[in-house]
């Protein structure tokens, strides 16, 4: 949560920090807020509210030339979403500003101290504490260098810092460092001050933070589209790592030991297009109408006589027990992926919530692989879930969507998901691209165990043909949402039912309706609902009931005529060739993988609801795309 941004270099840095937030709104967008050098001045603008309220403000107040900036759009956890609590945040005596992503978990503590010491505080955020931090921090270190207190005074203060400019970088970065290592919790951060005008200090923990390597110019941010049009080469910084960035150079240290790393820097294939709204309405219905290519892309490579490929899995031992941990919509693929991986692969799964996990000390197997579901990496209870794993012992799978994340970095092994950013909140091309990539791991451990060869065949064979199966009936798949949408946008609730491969879905239906629309929504196992649910059938509360041509057929059908049978108006996803006593029937081609259809079905029905109530499709309220805080 929180998208961060900062640079140095020839541009200018204000509008370029702007820019970076808006392609990095969808962390968080209940306020935003930057800070600039003017000649010695730091200057900070924050408003309440999303990015454009802070794009008019600085439009009224700041046409300056500014070579150095930060950037903040956060997603509240300290503080109620107003301005005094928007980044970035000065210390008391404004000789730094830092804008943070995370949580300082000991930030009362440290607090106390420095209200002990006679700080006074402005806002209700840990990153205020973290700055204040930093600044006593200093002022220790240049009280024991100059032996007098002058950090209050700002004229003397500023006057030292130019005549002995490399001694206060040495001592920010000291103090920079001192205080990290007193902060518990999660942070990304970035760091501006008049004292050292050249420079910004970054560092991380557990919190995605990376640098962008451009010519004479250097960018640090949350997520790669924040400078993307400006540079594709990037060093991922791992945890307890910092780094003190000017418009010439950079340099990355451990935070702990101040030595100097040498990191790699990897070369981003993204293009600026993937990140932008390319003439859709909304981020999210771009990204839905993409996944033809993603369904393609994720079969690249992947295929010889076919055969699956997944050659970063060669040292894989092979597993006798499977467990999927995740979150949201990356849990509803895991879960749909079981039934391929016990069927095919002939191996026991299990699926967890990351969340519920990790603080259950969990008993693993000892041949228990352990596979972590995240399109963006970053998920904290994901992430937590994964290292625990390790601590255990497990070997860790990691599929994810982001290139260099923390998940891809931290697990034994990592399949990458080629589904491009996702940037709507609501996850759509990265569920289907997590499924066919989990429907060809169940193909390779079949294919490892010599079991179900036909099958696999047959899978193998279909998914080649679904691209083009999708690409053409999207346009009318969009016709019937959009129809469905307005007929039952009266709804209070929804149920979503679904059986075997269709339950899942019917969980990912009732997340996307209610995260978009806010109408109240609930995925049930079609067996379950005459075990209570059913009970809140009337007229006024719907279904969207999925009917695949599969061995639950028959016994599904007579689940929805229950529920017509109790005055319950139904919208029926099935397959052409199939039929249902029932008004409201949404055809989809036959095909043997028909989660493939009905998904952007379910997609799009949410979308259309969302976008005719008037919603903010693209960012949900409360909601941040990758959740990094517990
Ligand atoms: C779904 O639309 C949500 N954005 C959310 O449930 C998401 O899938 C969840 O937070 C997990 O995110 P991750 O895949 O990045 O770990």
């Amino acid at each position: 949560m929180c998208g961060i941004i900062g640079y140095c270099g020839h541009r200018p840095a204000i509008p370029l920090v702007l820019e970076g937030l808006s392609r990095l709104e969808y962390r968080g967008y209940d306020s935003a807020g930057l800070a600039f050098l003017q000649v010695s001045d730091l200057k900070i603008i924050r408003s309440e509210g999303k990015l454009c309220n802070l794009v008019e403000k600085v439009a009224k107040s700041a046409n300056t030339f500014a070579p150095i900036g930060i950037g903040h759009t956060r997603w509240a956890t300290h503080g109620l979403p107003v301005e005094k609590n928007a980044h970035p945040h000065k210390s008391y005596n404004g000789v730094l500003a830092i804008v943070h992503n995370g949580i300082i978990e000991n930030f009362q503590e440290i607090k106390n101290v420095l209200l002990e010491k006679g700080y006074e505080f402005y806002s209700d955020t840990d990153t205020e504490v973290l700055a204040n931090l930093v600044a006593d921090e200093l002022d220790s270190l240049l009280q024991e260098k100059y032996h007098t207190k002058f950090i209050d005074n700002a004229e003397i203060l500023m006057h030292k810092a130019q005549e002995d400019n490399k001694e206060f970088l040495h001592c920010m970065e000291e103090a920079f460092c001192n205080a990290l290592k007193k902060a518990h919790g999660a942070y990304a951060v970035v760091m501006l001050s008049p004292l050292i005008p050249q420079h910004i200090m970054a560092a991380r923990l557990s919190a995605p933070l990376l640098m962008g390597i451009g010519v004479g110019e250097y960018f640090v941010a949350s997520d790669v589209p924040a400078f993307l049009p400006y540079t594709r080469e990037v060093i991922f910084l791992d945890d307890r790592e910092f780094a003190i960035i000017s418009t010439s150079s950079y340099e990355i240290k451990n935070i702990f030991s101040r030595e100097k790393i040498e990191k790699e820097i990897h070369h981003i294939p993204w293009d600026l297009q993937g990140a932008a709204k390319d003439g859709y309405k909304h981020f999210m219905l771009k990204e839905i109408m993409e996944q033809p290519k993603v369904l393609r892309d994720c079969l690249v490579g992947r295929l010889q006589n076919k055969n699956v490929l997944l050659p970063e899995l060669d040292n894989l031992k092979m597993p006798e027990r499977i467990r999927i941990i995740a979150c949201g919509t990356s849990y509803n693929a895991g879960l749909w992926s079981q039934y391929y991986l016990e069927q095919l692969g002939q191996i026991p799964v299990s699926v967890e919530i990351a969340s519920e996990f990790r603080y259950r000390k969990p008993i693993l197997g000892k041949n228990e692989l352990i596979i972590v579901i995240s399109q963006s990496g970053e998920t904290a209870d994901t992430l937590g879930a994964l290292r625990l794993c390790k601590e255990l012992g497990n070997t860790v799978l990691g599929i994810c969507n982001v290139l260099g994340s923390s998940v891809a970095r931290e697990a034994d092994f990592c399949l990458y998901t080629q589904a491009g950013p996702e940037i709507s909140v609501a996850s759509t091309k990265a569920m289907l691209s997590q499924m066919v990539l989990l429907l060809l791991f169940a193909i390779y451990l079949g294919q490892r165990k010599n079991s179900h060869q036909e099958q696999a065949t047959e899978i193998i064979n279909e998914l080649l043909r679904l691209p083009a199966v999708l690409e053409k009936t999207l346009p009318q798949l969009c016709e019937k949402a959009q129809y469905f949408a307005y007929k039952y946008a009266f709804a209070k609730s929804f149920f979503y039912l679904g059986r075997g491969v269709a339950f899942s879905l019917a969980l990912e239906g009732a997340l996307k309706l209610k995260e978009l629309s806010y109408i109240h929504a609930e995925g049930y196992a079609t067996g379950e609902m005459k075990h209570g649910p059913i009970a809140l059938i009337d007229a006024e509360f719907p279904t969207f009931a999925l009917l695949f041509d599969d061995e639950y057929f028959s016994k599904v059908r007579s689940g929805i005529l229950e529920v017509k049978s109790r005055q319950g108006k139904v919208i029926a996803l099935l397959q052409e060739g199939t039929m249902l006593e029932n008004d409201d029937l949404w055809f989809i081609p036959k095909t043997s993988l028909p989660e493939f259809l009905a998904l952007p079905a379910m997609q799009l029905f949410s979308y259309e609801m969302a976008d005719y109530l008037g919603k903010d499709v693209d960012q949900p309220r409360n909601l941040a795309k990758s959740v990094t805080v517990e």
